[in-house]
């Protein structure tokens, strides 16, 4: 397989390392030969050759098997427009990869439930996946921009019934794989798009008859994210309010340190954990690398189309967190273990080999 690496800036490159160390100890365990190539993006790729999204970055993306990033933005750029930012390469990489499905699921960790400020008889048993339209809505919609000469400013939600019914396929699908429950949530007492995007959405659930549908407007589903979390299994919604939940999720499952993403349905799959660049937190060896390893995960999982080994670096996570091992982030009582980003990275690695190794020696016997 071959596969396109880009660190981005902030944590990025520190959790990216990590998941690129499992990604590679764990593929050479199964045997997937995979080749990777790193290239620049967001703010590093302007710094070193003026575009946020580098053709030669573009290149290596397209054709690739599959892209693994770990977070693009720098607060140096900070004053620049949008459409100079390094968030616009991300933006620009996920319209290039067509890519319109970003799954972000967010379960509560048995070995963190001490560690959240949510009561554990609230969240404990949660698993729910948030599938978030990715390519539309306010992000892409034109219309956009200042009012030159004035101040004002503009964007376009906007969305057609097409968009909205590939991406609840997705939704539907992974619904039916799981626990049968699908909540749409929307702005609908409001917004058009939003309507259109309740029909669409009921007309793909006609294919679906075995899949509960509801419908939940987006403030409400807020709240009870917090209050109520193991009510849902799968959640669709657009972009923007996809982007807010995700981060809200990450409550449920101790840090957003912790979420891991996957971006299916275009022409390359891309694999990112959720949270971004962190400076607050880059360069000390601190942030947490498990959502970027779990997005390795993912990435075993779909684009190398190989279970086992996604598995065993999800139970190598599960291990390590049972242990006690903690980066500062989740880092709850004290007498967990606390450690760095790379020792994290390591201590997943080893924990997944050595369970590939017992497996295939009791195999053997
Ligand atoms: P952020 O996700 O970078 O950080 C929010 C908070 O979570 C911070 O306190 C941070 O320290 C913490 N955090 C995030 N990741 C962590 C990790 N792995 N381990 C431990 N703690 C972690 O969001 P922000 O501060 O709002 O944005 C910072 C920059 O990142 C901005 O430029 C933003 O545009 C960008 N961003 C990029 C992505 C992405 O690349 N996918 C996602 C979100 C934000
Ligand atoms: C995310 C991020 C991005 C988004 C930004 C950096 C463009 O917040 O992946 O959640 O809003 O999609
Ligand atoms: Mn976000």
């Amino acid at each position: 397989m071959r596969i396109t690496i880009l660190p981005g800036d902030g944590v990025g490159p520190e959790v990216c390392g990590q998941a690129v160390y499992v990604l590679n100890e764990i593929a050479a365990a199964f045997g997937i030969q995979m080749d990777t190539e790193v290239q620049l993006i967001g703010g590093a790729a302007i710094k070193e050759t003026g575009s946020p999204f580098p053709s030669a970055t573009k290149l290596s993306c397209e054709s690739s098997d599959a892209v693994l990033l770990g977070a693009v933005g720098d607060p140096v750029f900070d004053h620049l427009q949008p459409s100079e930012r390094p968030e616009i390469g991300l933006l620009g990489l996920r319209k290039a990869l067509g890519g319109f499905a970003n799954l972000r699921p967010a379960a509560a960790v048995p070995a963190l439930i001490d560690s959240s400020p949510l009561r554990r008889e609230i969240f404990e048993g949660t698993d729910l996946l948030i599938v978030r339209e990715l390519l539309g809505g306010l992000y892409f919609g034109q219309p956009r921009g200042f009012v030159v000469g004035s101040d004002e400013a503009f964007n376009t939600m906007r969305y057609t019934a097409a968009e909205v019914e590939r991406v609840a396929r997705v939704a539907f699908d992974a619904a039916r794989r799981r626990r049968k429950k699908l909540t749409s949530v929307d702005k609908a007492n409001v917004l058009e798009t939003s309507q259109l995007w309740r029909k669409a959405v009921e007309n793909v659930g006609r294919e679906y008859p075995d899949v509960e549908l509801d419908h939940l407007f987006v403030d409400a589903c807020a709240m009870h994210l917090v209050t109520d979390p193991k009510r849902f299994d799968v959640i669709l919604t657009e972009n923007l309010f996809g982007d807010i939940l995700s981060d809200e999720a990450a409550v449920l499952t101790g840090s957003l340190g912790m979420l891991a993403s996957a971006t299916i349905g275009g022409s390359v799959d891309l694999y990112e954990p959720v949270h971004g660049s962190a400076p607050d937190i880059a360069g000390k060896n601190v942030a947490n690398p498990l959502g970027a390893i779990a997005s390795a995960a993912m990435l075993l999982r779909y684009s190398a189309q190989n279970e086992p080994a996604a598995s065993a670096v999800e139970a190598a996570i599960s291990q390590v967190l049972d242990e006690g091992y903690r980066t500062a982030d989740i880092a709850g009582s004290s007498d967990s273990k606390i450690v760095g980003t790379n020792e994290m990275g390591r201590l997943v690695a080893e924990r997944a080999l050595s369970a590939i190794k017992t497996n295939t020696a009791s195999s053997a016997a």
